[in-house]
């Protein structure tokens, strides 16, 4: 897929990315469920670039079901003042909060019951660093039955840092263990952000087994525009790297119109 490449997104614009992605997505499966592992905002007094709060507060409201996770109780406050203030519409919406880590309650979201084979689901896996375990993407990977689309991931992969990270654990190696599932982590130390990035892409596409695998670099501004992470969109439908390709490129642009977005979306299908 080609790119521009003058065109940058930038780290305040991520939550927009994920939501615009999003209002797509709905066009088309007119229904939904939204996982968010670390949800907690990482900067409370900035609303505009919390991806849970841009997400259940868009229109039109077509998901239906919500989980957020998050580990320290404090923060995990934002998401139970976030679900508190949510208005009563019809059909009615589902919003947990789990309070804890996401590599275990992972398992609750996913015996929820809420989401079946049928259910369209899109997991946002914004870690710090190295938070999210293999294991729990494995878990989303192959929670739906062969046949069916799997959960989608949208995956923070910190390129931009991850040398140093990966280099400082010399005592808690199980972290990166984890993390990365295997005991060669160590060799990810030397790749830069290009090589990283497709080290990745590959496990999600023949470990994972996703059809649909690509990378959209993150830049930031106040460091003379340079990359600092990258966000992994793994999806099996066709359509889906298109959505995120219009939303990262569109990013700076108005939204469109619902009835725009009906007529061209609308008669698509998810199954
Ligand atoms: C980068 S921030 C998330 C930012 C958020 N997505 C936003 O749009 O602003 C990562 C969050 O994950 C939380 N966290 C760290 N480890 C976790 C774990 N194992 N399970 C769940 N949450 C975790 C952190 O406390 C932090 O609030």
């Amino acid at each position: 897929m080609r790119r521009n490449a003058e065109h940058k997104v930038w780290t305040e614009n991520k939550a927009q990315l994920i939501a615009r992605y999003l209002r797509y997505f709905v066009f088309i499966t007119k229904h939904g469920a939204y996982i968010d592992g670390f949800a907690a905002p990482k900067e409370p007094d900035k609303p505009d670039s919390w991806a849970a709060s841009l997400v259940v507060d868009s229109e039109p409201k077509f998901l239906r079901q919500f989980f957020w996770c998050e580990l320290d109780p404090e923060r995990a406050k934002y998401l139970e003042e976030l679900k508190a203030r949510q208005p009563e519409i019809r059909p009615k919406r589902h919003i947990s909060v789990h309070i804890g880590d996401f590599n275990t309650e992972v398992e609750k979201v996913l015996a929820s019951g809420f989401i079946t084979d049928k259910t369209a689901t899109f997991c946002l896996l914004d870690q710090f660093a190295c938070e999210c375990e293999w294991k729990t993407l494995v878990r989303l990977a192959t929670h739906k039955n062969s046949g069916s689309n799997k959960i989608e991931l949208f995956y923070f992969l910190g390129v931009g840092w991850l040398n140093r990270t990966l280099q400082a654990f010399t005592r808690n190696d199980h972290i990166p263990e984890a993390w990365w599932g295997r005991s060669d982590w160590r060799e990810l130390a030397k790749l830069g952000p290009t090589k990283l990035s497709m080290r990745f892409e590959d496990r999600f596409r023949t470990d994972l087994g996703y059809r649909h695998v690509y990378s959209y670099p993150i830049f930031e501004r106040e460091q003379g525009g340079r990359q600092m992470f990258t966000m992994i969109h793994a999806s099996d439908h066709q359509e889906a790297p298109k959505l995120m390709q219009r939303a990262y490129r569109g990013i700076m642009k108005p939204l469109e119109p619902e009835e725009q977005l009906e007529m061209e979306l609308g008669q698509l299908d998810w199954n």
